[in-house]
């Protein structure tokens, strides 16, 4: 197989920020990027020493699957896909009296900034294998599919010899350790846009159709993969099944607060010395992951406003107020914003707001699938509002302007990737409306030049390339 490179190195490599070479002081053991600790666990034989597929042996040879539902519940695993919604009670809504189900999980991770699924997909395959096994075998799905984007050519191939590997084991396929229980498993790459990382528009694409959302209700659950029962999982929430099962709900009840239990690995990119995917216990603060794990802010800058979430999310800037805030799904959502896909983007004061919002707004305006029309009109005109000003011909009445528009589209688009598009709108207009009006008015960027965003994580074959620095100026 061929091998892939990576631009910042891995693992532990100088610039990556993790691995032996920089431990991980809020964490003693990875659960989700275990490979750090154990560098080969993606070789199945690597992963059985570890004792790997011994959980889903006993699993199904000593539980029932409303046993493992139980546990999952009582774990308190929130989905790691950007909603939060709790696994054991999705779960819960699947009819049993219905068949097929389907189990799918989610491995398609577009959102610029993310690529902290891609780590597991491409290092420790069998462990979120095992967990859709577990999984597969609790809600009663026979058959999974694992929904990966396209250009992760690496990811997909990865994972297709991780899953022979499981078959020649007898740990996939017919009569599972001597059960009754069946589970095949494919991969299936999708042709590379963001909206069939949405569940219902990847159940589309997954059937062979063109990929945009499905009005719900319906949810998948209840009428999900060709209108049967359906699970859509994250790759990190199946990942952390088998620990979940092996160790028990208050093992992993010990990491995280009350209502984050656990841990969520998170990317991190921009303007930090140490970009990079960093395992957490959810419920540290913003200050700490930059500062502690990803080392601050690059020499000669200062913090300047931050995506916390993946290029969805509201901002945050650089008061105490927002910096400690504990990295959990409620406290962000206290403040506006979402821990959505575990994507911390940076940007230091050389960032041009301008620029920035428009590069984000002009990635919603290309993955808007066109279905309704607020989101595929909408992210349009913000992006001309945008340009209009980035290239000095802004004009007084474009901050009401973009204000409107933003309003018209909130609450009204078919699915939450328009209302995205409105994310930099209000956030740069609640926090940087002067920096706005100085380059109306200037007609040209206030710092002096126009400063793009620095590259982040794109998904572009392996998001990792997009972990790197930005060239210091
Ligand atoms: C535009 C859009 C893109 C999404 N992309 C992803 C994705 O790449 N991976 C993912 O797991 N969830 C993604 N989601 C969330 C899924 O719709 C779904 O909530 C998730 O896969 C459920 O898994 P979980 O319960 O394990 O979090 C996306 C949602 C939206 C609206
Ligand atoms: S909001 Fe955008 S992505 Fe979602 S359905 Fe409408 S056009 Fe498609």
């Amino acid at each position: 197989m061929e091998t892939i490179r990576y631009e910042n190195g891995y693992p532990g490599g100088p610039a990556n920020g993790y691995g032996s070479e920089f431990p991980n002081p809020f964490l003693t053991e990875h659960i989700v990027l275990r490979n750090r600790d154990y560098p080969d666990i993606g070789q199945i034989d690597e992963y059985m020493r570890r004792g790997g597929y011994e959980v889903a042996r006993k699993a199904l040879t000593t539980m029932q699957p409303s046993a493992i539902i139980d546990e999952v519940k009582k774990s308190g695993l929130r989905g790691r896909g950007g909603a939060g919604f709790p696994t054991g009670v999705k779960w819960g809504f699947i009819p049993k009296d219905i068949t097929p189900k389907y189990l799918v999980c989610n491995a398609d991770e577009s959102e610029p900034g993310t690529f902290n699924n891609h780590e597991v997909i491409d290092f420790n395959p069998h462990q979120m294998i095992e967990g859709m096994i577990m999984s597969g075998f609790a809600v009663g799905a026979t058959t999974g599919y694992i929904y990966i984007r396209g250009e992760y050519a690496y990811g997909a191939r990865n994972l297709e010899r991780a899953i022979r590997e499981a078959y020649d084991k007898g740990f996939l396929g017919q009569k599972l350790w001597g059960t009754d229980f069946d589970f095949d498993l494919y991969v299936h790459r999708g042709a590379g846009a963001y909206i069939c990382g949405e569940e219902t528009a990847l159940l589309e694409s997954l059937e062979g159709k063109i990929g945009q959302p499905r009005l719900k209700p319906p949810f998948p659950a209840v009428a999900g993969l060709y209108a049967k029962p359906t699970v859509v999982n994250n790759v990190e929430t199946l990942a952390n099944v088998p620990m979940i099962i092996e160790r028990g709900a208050d093992w992993f009840r010990s990491y995280g607060t009350e209502k984050s239990p656990g841990t969520k690995a998170i990317s991190i990119s921009g303007h930090v010395k140490r970009p990079g995917n960093f395992e957490i216990p959810l419920g540290i603060t913003m200050r700490q992951f930059i500062y502690e794990l990803a080392d601050g802010i690059r020499d000669g800058h200062e913090l300047k406003f931050l995506i916390p979430g993946g290029a969805s999310a509201n901002w945050l800037i650089n008061t105490p107020e927002h910096l400690d805030l504990p990295l959990t799904w409620d406290d962000l959502a206290a403040k506006g914003t979402m821990l959505g896909s575990g994507a911390v983007v940076v940007l230091d004061d050389s960032t041009c707001v301008v620029a920035a919002s428009m590069k984000v707004d002009e990635f919603f305006k290309h993955e808007s699938c066109g279905k309704c029309t607020p989101c595929r009109e909408g992210t349009h005109f913000l992006v001309k509002v945008w340009e209009r000003i980035e290239h000095g011909k802004g004009r007084a009445s474009d901050i009401p302007l973009l204000n409107d528009l933003g309003k018209e589209m909130l609450g009204k688009c078919f699915c939450p990737l328009g209302e995205s598009a409105v994310s930099p709108v209000a956030s740069a207009l609640k926090y940087f409306a002067d920096e706005i009006r100085q380059h109306i008015e200037l007609g040209r960027c206030p710092l002096g030049a126009s400063h793009p965003m620095p590259h982040v994580a794109a998904a572009e074959g392996s998001a990792y390339t997009g972990a790197a620095m930005p060239p210091a100026r």
